[in-house]
């Protein structure tokens, strides 16, 4: 069977007006970076400072090295290509306009680096999260200065979205809003090539992934869904389910997007607003859902009708399978 690259397919949505070059250069970018990481987190030990805490970011969190490492790589990757007027990202508490002597473009870049990092150094999945806006316009035409306000629009006016899991493969999922595309890097050629064209997630679903040390602070609905889940075929649902949770969302929502299921980090009495950040974890992996069949609900109504009030802000993430996904949403009624 003959398969396309990562660069053939993109060249074919250009051609087909789906985006233009300056976006296809930006995801050629970014799918670049990706395997830079790639290659750096397959090293695992032999690389110097594997896991250790460096530094904390802008939240507080203990950053590991290499996610400081995938942050300069996908800024350094990023910033002189004439297509972006400013990134974001999980490791910095503003965004980072691109300047001189590097021309400013039309989009905004937002990334969670290397998500999942507390896995590096157990040797599970880690990966990158993007989400891709336009820069807005003044009443005049021009270009608004690309600090926060420019970046606070919701998940719906994203252009693309997508993430890499650094996995036993490297694959980079992508979506420019005409269904969900996967591919596997091909380490021979080093080239992404088109190995999952079209995912589909089931609506239905046995499979459940959440954090269950959390449950005793979840809220009534979520609990409910949990306990029904459980209870299998002797309960209310009839049937038995199975659990997942790898605590690196980019593998669990690959799985999602393989075999179905539902993924859960609803807030809690600890986390009130949640764990997990709306702008650069929640809206792009929501875009992905939604453009796979799935559904994407902070509980209380679709994530990516929020309107964002912060560059960092979290939120309560349900997705995955859409029958399920309603359930969760109906005990929340
Ligand atoms: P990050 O490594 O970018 O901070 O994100 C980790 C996130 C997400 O990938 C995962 O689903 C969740 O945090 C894991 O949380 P727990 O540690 O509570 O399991
Ligand atoms: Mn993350
Ligand atoms: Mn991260």
């Amino acid at each position: 069977m003959r398969r396309i690259t990562l660069t053939q397919f993109l060249v074919g949505r250009q051609q087909s007006n789906l985006i233009n070059a300056d976006l296809r250069l930006l995801l050629e970018t970014i799918a670049r970076a990706c395997k830079a990481i790639s290659t750096r987190v397959n090293k695992g030990a032999l690389a110097e400072g594997l896991g250790g805490s460096a530094t904390s970011n802008v939240h507080g969190e203990v950053q590991k090295k290499l996610d400081v490492l995938s942050n300069e790589i996908l800024l350094e990757a990023n910033a002189w290509g004439g297509n972006l007027a400013a990134f974001a990202s999980e490791e910095a508490e503003k965004p980072i306009p691109i300047t001189e002597p590097y021309k400013r473009g039309e989009y905004l870049l937002l990334i969670d680096p290397l998500d999942g990092s507390s896995n590096i150094d157990v040797n599970i999945s880690v990966g990158t999260i993007f989400s891709v806006l336009r820069c807005p316009k003044t009443t005049d035409g021009k270009y608004c200065e690309p600090e926060e306000p420019a970046f606070l629009q919701p998940g719906n006016r994203q252009v693309a979205a997508g993430f890499a899991v650094y996995g036993p493969t490297t694959v980079f999922i992508l979506t420019v809003g005409d269904g969900v595309h996967g591919f596997t890097l091909d380490r021979e050629t080093y080239t992404f090539v088109l190995t999952h064209p079209e995912i589909r997630i089931p609506a239905d679903t046995q499979e459940f992934a959440i954090n269950a040390s959390n449950a005793r602070r979840w809220e009534p609905p979520v609990k409910r869904y949990i306990d029904e889940c459980l209870a299998g075929a002797d309960g209310p649902r009839g049937k038995d389910f199975n659990m997942r949770w790898v605590a690196s969302m980019v593998a669990d929502v690959f799985r999602v997007l393989s075999r179905g299921g539902i993924f859960m980090y609803p807030r809690d009495s600890k986390q009130k607003e949640g764990r997990l950040r709306l702008m650069y974890e929640a809206n792009p992996m929501a875009f992905i859902v939604e453009q796979a069949g799935g559904a994407a609900t902070d509980g209380r109504g679709r994530i990516l009708d929020i309107q964002p009030k912060g560059l960092h802000q979290k939120v309560a993430v349900i997705l995955g399978s859409r029958h399920e996904v309603e359930r969760v949403s109906s005990y929340h009624q």
